[in-house]
């Protein structure tokens, strides 16, 4: 079946609320991605569906603050999906969207633990901003989201 990609709407929320946590590997994700991101950063997030199956997503903005940086929140692919080129493929549209935009970076974070994600945005051409500590190897910022919430910071230049 094809895969078609389209920007998401409010009503994705509840779909996306339930696989979360799942996808995650049983994290607790939830909280972090409340109904407002698809209700006011539709135009520059996407969904991936094959029929009414949910495939991948990809939550992101353009920063109000920075406006020649862009941040991706999330992106998730059902786990039975991945390393098929879905997360790439949302970056580089995302990538696009962003430059079209006027960005000229853009940034993420992710937790220490997930290694996963630090092996996919490595992949993606994203540096580690260094942190205050290392942790097997890896530049984190200790409790940058809150006492005891470490997370790894990247950010990659565009074109
Ligand atoms: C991380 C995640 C989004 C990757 O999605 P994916 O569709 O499998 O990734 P892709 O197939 O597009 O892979 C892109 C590149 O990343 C690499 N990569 C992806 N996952 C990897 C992993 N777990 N370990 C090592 N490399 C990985 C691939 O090898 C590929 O490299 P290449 O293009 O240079 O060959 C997916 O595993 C996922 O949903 N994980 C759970 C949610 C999560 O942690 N999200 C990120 C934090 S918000």
């Amino acid at each position: 079946m094809t895969a078609v990609v389209r920007h998401p709407t409010g009503a994705d929320h509840a779909r996306i609320d339930a696989i979360i946590d799942d996808w995650w590997g049983g994290r607790p994700m939830r909280r972090m991605l409340p109904r407002l991101f698809f209700e006011h950063f539709a135009d520059t997030s996407f969904v991936v569906e094959e029929g009414d199956d949910l495939v991948a997503f990809l939550v992101a903005f353009v920063s109000d603050t920075r406006s020649d940086e862009a941040y991706i929140h999330f992106v998730g692919v059902r786990p039975d999906r991945r390393g098929e080129g879905h997360a790439r493929a949302l970056y580089e549209r995302f990538f696009a969207l962003a430059g079209e935009r006027g960005c000229r970076s853009v940034g993420c974070i992710t937790a220490p633990i997930n290694e996963g994600s630090i092996a996919f945005h490595r992949s993606l051409g994203f540096d580690l901003v260094p942190g205050d500590a290392d942790v097997g190897g890896t530049s984190v910022h200790t409790s940058y989201d809150g006492p005891g919430e470490d997370r790894v910071v990247f950010r990659r230049t565009l074109p």
